[in-house]
């Protein structure tokens, strides 16, 4: 399959852009219908959280899902916020010093750092919450069915049995040295879930066939692996600078990961099987899917 890097850069790009443009205009300091009213303190701390960085790796790859069954209008990118505001709450949390206690996320101080513990923790509850606003909205899809569809399975990718419940398992992990299938369980739950989601959440929208919507699932699952793998990589090799995060603390806290598992190299391997059968998978797609194929490339040999 072409791999299409220059298109896949541009359109990343566009993605990420537009992801930006979108969350700026819904976090702002008027209440939306049926709201109260919104503290200035909290809506300047949920944009310190998802404004202005991150790759937009999630929003990509809902559109991308989306256009390949034929939607490309502001569902898409509306379904990408959403799983974005999920994604930038679930890093706020990860940071706080009960979990992995970081002060350096997207190359800026942590948002407790920058404000506090307190507040970080209702920003994290209220990008949670605009997560679901922006999903269960009419303007995503004018379907109710689908809407439901949609907000069922962000639930459950980034809940008790997906993102959270990872996030569970990897903290036990730390004092519970976990075997290969234990680390894949919890790295499946706490980032594959919603990677996988944003994969799927394209495929419902663009009312995919059930072997279609089967094979960007699966394709999801493999490229969400490979990213926690990546990752993993990263924080053994790269530094905080290239990063924007802290690097090296995944050995010194003792989390439980492939990579101190097996080193860096049989990790590498198992990347480049993860993007061959990622390509596999979309093969019956043909070229409309290579950008999403440039994509599980992305995911797996990333430098950031
Ligand atoms: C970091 O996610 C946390 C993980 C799930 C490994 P990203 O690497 O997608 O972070 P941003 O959004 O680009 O900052
Ligand atoms: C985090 O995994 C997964 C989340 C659900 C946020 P990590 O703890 O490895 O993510 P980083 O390295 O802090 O971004
Ligand atoms: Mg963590
Ligand atoms: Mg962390
Ligand atoms: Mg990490």
């Amino acid at each position: 399959m072409v791999l299409l890097d220059d298109e896949f850069q541009l359109r990343l790009t566009d993605a990420a852009a537009a992801t930006e443009t979108l969350l700026e205009a819904i976090l702002v300091e008027s209440p939306a219908e049926g709201e109260i009213a919104r503290p200035a303190r909290l809506v300047e701390a949920m944009r310190y959280a998802a404004l202005g960085g991150g790759k937009r790796l999630r929003p990509f790859l809902a559109i991308e899902a989306a256009r390949l069954f034929g939607e490309d209008g502001a569902g898409a990118l509306r379904i990408g916020a959403s799983i974005e505001c999920l994604h930038c709450y679930s890093l706020v949390h990860d940071d706080l010093p009960a979990m992995d206690d970081d002060d350096l996320r997207r190359g800026k101080p942590t948002l407790h750092r920058a404000y506090d513990e307190a507040t970080a923790i209702l920003a994290g509850d209220a990008l949670q919450t605009l997560a679901f606003d922006l999903m269960a909205d009419p303007a995503t899809t004018a379907d109710p069915l689908v809407r439901a569809e949609l907000v069922l399975g962000l639930a459950r990718a980034s809940g008790l049995g997906g993102m959270a419940g990872g996030q569970m398992l990897d903290l036990q992990a730390e004092t519970e040295a976990p075997d290969e299938a234990s680390i894949r369980q919890l790295q499946a739950m706490k980032t594959g879930a919603l990677i996988r989601f944003s994969c799927e959440a394209g495929a419902i929208l663009g009312r995919a066939s059930t072997a279609d919507r089967g094979r960007i699932r699966r394709f999801g699952e493999i490229i969400g692996l490979a990213f926690q793998l990546a990752d993993d990589i990263l924080d053994e090799t790269a530094t905080p600078e290239a990063l924007g995060k802290a690097t090296g603390k995944d050995s010194s806290r003792g989390k439980g990961t492939l990579v101190g598992l097996y080193g860096v190299e049989r990790v590498r391997t198992m990347l480049d099987e993860l993007v061959a059968e990622a390509e596999a998978l979309l093969a019956p797609f043909g070229e409309r899917a290579a950008t999403l194929a440039a994509a599980a490339h992305f995911v797996a040999h990333r430098g950031a």
